[in-house]
């Protein structure tokens, strides 16, 4: 199979993570005589240098003219102190998502045998937790509008707002994970104050009839935070908003013991990107001390979702068990003894290139 994938390494760790990823995807490829076409593209502070626009028109035809797109991160600190900039490294990423309609974000939420003692959760909560997250990520809060200054500028606003349809399509997706898997899914909103979280409940409870066999319930965001902690084996497939994903899914990453291990698949209606759900790291940037590890897990996604190639994605996967059974790890999981980013990814995929398995 040929496997046209669009690479987009964007700013601080991003590019050395990516690397990693694709000495991975170079050797399960080569196992499985698979074909790779990478085209590189710009994305963000990198973007913003090169041109003035975090996600110029380029990168976004290289996206569309591919079968995937491997997704590194994207934030410069640069920006974060001037509230005034005018363009943002942030700004690439969101146009990324709504210019492809990358209406479903994936956040798996997992937990490694290996790193239970790393979560900062008792063993007994943690040990077997593993559940979806599902995020919206094309609407609400975050593409509102109107959003932006009164002329004196002294009041800001931003406007939430959800279509009947961005609901419906996201929570359909969600009902059918829930039909692979446990059937029972969890909505998280904040029906008890918003009028979006009003139609969302509303519409769930439509689409609920449709799904006979899954089981829903329906919880507010504040308490979804609380017990995503208190108890988070009670989760086995969770679709919220925008905004709520993004807390939640980073809160989740918690359970795992870093946020360096948890992938992400964003699917909608164009090519699906695949990126790790932690950001940039500017502080790491070059030191080659990140953990590439939810990167290399994002492109076990890749393989799944966007080329339906389930070996291939269950080789990676074992690589990484692999890595952390053997300590070969960073500092993020092992801060004395550390392996550097790129011993972690030679492991990998030497690891591949030697497992017996095709
Ligand atoms: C994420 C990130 C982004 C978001 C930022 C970088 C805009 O936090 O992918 O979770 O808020 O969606
Ligand atoms: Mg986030």
């Amino acid at each position: 199979m040929k496997l046209k994938i669009a690479v987009l390494p964007g700013d601080g760790i991003g590019p050395e993570i990516i690397d990693q990823a694709l000495k991975v995807v170079n050797a399960v490829c080569n196992k499985k005589g698979h074909e790779t076409e990478y085209t590189r593209g710009l994305v963000g502070a990198a973007a913003i240098d090169d041109s003035g626009d975090p996600y110029p028109e380029e990168t976004h035809r290289i996206c569309m003219e591919s079968d995937a797109v491997l997704f590194g991160a994207i934030g410069d600190p640069r920006f974060d102190n001037d509230p005034k900039a005018r363009v943002r490294p942030e700004t690439g990423l969101l146009t990324m998502r709504k210019k492809l309609g990358l209406y479903a974000n994936i956040r798996p939420i997992m937990t490694f045998p290996s790193l239970l003692h790393k979560s900062p959760l008792r063993k007994d909560l943690v040990e077997g937790a593993e559940f979806i997250a599902i995020r919206e990520l094309t609407g609400g809060i975050y593409f509102g509008r109107p959003q932006g200054r009164s002329e004196d500028g002294n009041t800001a606003y931003d406007t939430c707002v959800y279509h009947r349809y961005e609901i419906e399509r996201i929570c359909r997706l969600a009902f059918d994970f829930a039909m692979k898997r446990k059937k029972k899914l969890t909505m998280v909103d904040k029906a008890n104050v918003l009028a979006t979280s009003r139609l969302w409940r509303e519409t769930v409870q439509e689409l609920a009839g449709d799904y006979p066999e899954v089981e829903v319930d329906y919880m507010f965001v504040d308490n979804a935070a609380m017990q995503i902690i208190q108890w988070p084996k009670r989760f086995d497939v969770l679709v919220t908003e925008n905004m709520f994903g993004d807390i939640l899914t980073d809160e989740a990453s918690v359970i795992t013991g870093s946020l360096g291990m948890l992938p992400s698949a964003s699917i909608g209606l164009h090519t699906s990107v695949f990126e790790p759900i932690h950001g940039s790291y500017p502080q790491a940037a070059g030191k080659n001390i990140a953990n590439p590890l939810a990167t290399v897990l994002s492109a076990a996604l890749m393989f799944e979702y966007a080329f339906d190639l389930h070996k291939e994605a269950s080789l990676i996967r074992q690589a990484v068990e692999a890595s952390l059974l053997a300590g070969i790890v960073t500092q993020d999981i092992e801060p004395l003894n550390a392996a550097t980013t790129s011993e972690v990814g030679d492991l990998l995929a030497d690891w591949i290139e030697k497992s017996k398995q095709f």
